[in-house]
């Protein structure tokens, strides 16, 4: 059962130009995309950059203006009282930021930065407020002395997941992590996400994971949306995409995920090739004429795919 819904979101962001400042055109940065999440569960959200990502995890949160659309919470509509920063709602969905630092007061202690969501959402007494304190350092895998140092004084991954423990103090349902690992080196990646799958054990948290790479989802997601200029081209779970992509523009990224073992490298580069040509050749099966994403089809009951109807019943 999923206890997020979000319904045909669309966030257009007016361009403003000439000396009156007058809305001339608008950024469809995105268009009309419905997801659902349920408890426990890893949903990857992955595109290009400039696709559409994080005005969804900023909608969802409430730091984006909303164009039109719905999210539903437990069955009730919260769309307008998604800035309500007190709220039951704004307690269950967090979110961490590729750069901790810039979200971290650099004057205040990790202790302090830590009990920030706490004191903002939960009434507890000192002793209670300690022990939740020693615990998220704990299961980030920190000694006690963290506590009293300050952001700067850690690496970016130690950060990234000092990030992570301030989203799940609350113990929210859903943390929404935009690009949690992309500015870390390919080691300290795998460490700061075997601790994010480490907490969902633990907490049973669901998150919505926003990478421009499929390759650092592969692991961590059971279902996955591709985007693609504001919309959703493909939707299912991980077998789906991985195994069975159907969307040419998840073929392309697929096929730019770089090959571990360099045997594979140079069958790599021909399937690259192959689809870049397809992905040219073939647009307008994708796409249509005003180069706009077709909406989701469902091909199987875990499985979505944006084709043209005409593609639709052939085996793309
Ligand atoms: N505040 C804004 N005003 C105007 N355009 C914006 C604003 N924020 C984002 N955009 C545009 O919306 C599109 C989607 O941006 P974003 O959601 O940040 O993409 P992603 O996270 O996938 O890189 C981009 O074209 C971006 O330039
Ligand atoms: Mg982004």
């Amino acid at each position: 059962m999923s206890f997020i819904e979000v319904k045909d979101l669309k966030v257009h962001y007016p361009i403003r130009t000439g000396f009156w400042n007058r809305v001339t055109d608008h950024v469809f940065a995105v268009d009309g995309v419905s997801l659902s999440i349920e408890e426990g569960k890893t949903y990857g959200l992955v595109g290009e950059s400039g696709s559409g990502k994080s005005t969804i995890g900023k909608s969802i949160i409430g730091l984006e203006k909303i164009t039109s659309g719905q999210i539903i919470y437990n069955g009730q509509d919260v769309t307008k009282l998604l800035n309500k920063r007190t709220s039951e709602y704004s307690r269950n969905v967090q979110m961490i930021f590729q750069d901790s630092l810039s979200s971290f007061n650099p004057r205040k202690r990790i202790y302090d930065i830590l009990a920030e969501p706490l004191r903002n959402f939960e009434k507890l007494t000192p002793d209670e407020e300690k022990r939740r304190i020693h615990e998220l350092i704990d299961i980030i895998g920190f000694s006690e002395d963290a506590l009293t140092k300050y952001p700067h004084q850690f690496s970016g991954g130690q950060r990234q997941r000092i990030g992570v423990a301030r989203a799940i103090a609350t113990r929210p349902k859903l943390v929404i992590a935009d690009e949690p690992v992309s500015a870390l080196d390919l080691s300290v990646q795998a460490q700061v996400l075997n601790y994010m799958k480490r907490i969902q054990e633990e907490y049973g948290v669901a998150y919505l994971f926003i990478s421009h790479d499929l390759g650092v989802v592969k692991h961590m997601c059971d279902d996955l949306m591709i985007m693609y200029r504001g919309r959703f081209v493909e939707y299912g779970n991980k077998q789906d995409v991985y195994k069975d992509p159907r969307h040419i523009y998840t073929r392309r990224l697929l096929s730019a995920i770089p090959a571990i073992d360099p045997a594979n490298a140079e069958k790599n580069k021909l399937q690259r090739l192959k689809v870049e040509q397809e992905y040219q050749k073939n647009n307008s099966e994708y796409f249509d004429e005003n180069g706009k994403v077709y909406d989701l089809q469902p091909i199987s009951s875990t499985h979505s795919v944006a084709l043209s109807s005409v593609q639709k019943g052939g085996n793309a």
